[in-house]
């Protein structure tokens, strides 16, 4: 399908990720249906995303019509298959497990019209371990954005062996029509190409906080002062969640057996009191009851 026939995008699953591509993908102009099966979900959604554009509106950095023509644009919807009925794309950004995405690419392959492309922004899960649950894996590619989708410019495109020509050119040009910059990967390989470099990073600051050499604030000190990073490692765990961080490790040790993959003492002790970052008010740093 060429990016011209693209006009109404879907998008599955409603949190942080979900919602901000959403509004991303009504910004640039295409009728987009965010669906979750939480109505308190969608209605946060809804609402963050309204906080969060109207700042920019304040900001001076987007015009109030532009953002009043993003939320014409854009609909909420609770019904998986009255959302995919004439869709001619769609971006899953559910739950990072692979029983759920393949049950979800399952119903879509039957709810979307046979044109449309069925993309996943997971990065930990590639799309040929869900394209063989539909009858058109040609049409399944992985689009990967960074959080927060609405800043981070980046978005990586990765085809399978079973991805076509044509789908890897049109989710390519499309993440360009969404303003984004994207990263084309040829071939699949776990954690894509950015989240592989963060995680060498990453493992690094964790190793020298529980040898004692500093502290996370510290570390975080040195990225940000030192490297030029926007934000240090562990803030940026915070940002993106601790859930995340720790189910990455097990999926990259699912595929490795190394058990240098498993998570760290340091993240699996977070994740087990529950303590997930900016999105329970705390992770490694405290962020008080208003986050
Ligand atoms: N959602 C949307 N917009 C946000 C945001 C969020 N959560 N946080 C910040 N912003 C935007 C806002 O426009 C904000 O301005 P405002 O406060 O006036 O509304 C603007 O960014 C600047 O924010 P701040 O002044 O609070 O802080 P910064 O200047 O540090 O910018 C940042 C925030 C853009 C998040 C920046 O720190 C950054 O780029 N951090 C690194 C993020 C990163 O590395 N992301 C990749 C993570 S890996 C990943 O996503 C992979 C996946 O598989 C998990």
């Amino acid at each position: 399908m060429a990016i011209e026939d693209v006009h109404r995008i879907l998008v599955v699953g409603s949190g942080a990720m979900g919602s901000q591509i959403g509004a991303v993908c009504a910004l640039a102009g295409y009728d987009t249906t965010v669906q979750d099966i939480s109505p308190e979900a969608l209605q946060r959604a809804s609402d963050q995303l309204r906080t969060r554009l109207d700042r920019n509106v304040e900001k001076g950095r987007m015009s109030r019509s532009d953002v009043d023509a993003a939320f014409d644009r854009l609909a909420f919807e609770t019904d998986l298959d009255a959302a995919a009925a004439d869709t001619d794309l769609v971006i899953e950004a559910a739950v990072e497990r692979l029983d759920v995405k393949r049950e979800i690419f399952a119903r879509l392959d039957k709810a979307t019209p046979p044109h449309a492309i069925l993309t996943t922004n997971s990065s930990t899960i590639t799309s040929s371990q869900i394209a063989d649950a539909t009858g058109r894996p040609e049409r399944v590619a992985n689009m990967h954005f960074f959080n927060p989708a609405l800043v981070m410019a980046c978005v990586e495109v990765v085809r399978s062996p079973a991805t076509s020509d044509d789908t890897f050119d049109t989710v390519l040009e499309l993440a360009r029509r969404l303003g984004k910059q994207p990263v084309a990967l040829r071939k699949e390989i776990p954690g894509f190409v950015a989240n592989r470099i963060l995680h060498a990073l990453r493992d690094e600051a964790i190793s020298l906080l529980e040898q004692g050499v500093a502290s996370f604030e510290d570390i975080d000190v040195a990225c940000r002062t030192a490297l030029g990073h926007p934000m240090g490692p562990f803030e940026l765990m915070d940002l993106t969640g601790i859930d995340i961080a720790y189910q990455a490790k097990l999926a990259r040790h699912a595929v490795s057996n190394d058990p240098r993959d498993l998570p760290s003492r340091t993240v699996t002790e977070r994740y087990e009191r529950g303590d997930l970052g900016r999105k329970t008010g705390r992770g490694f740093y405290d962020y008080g009851e208003s986050s």
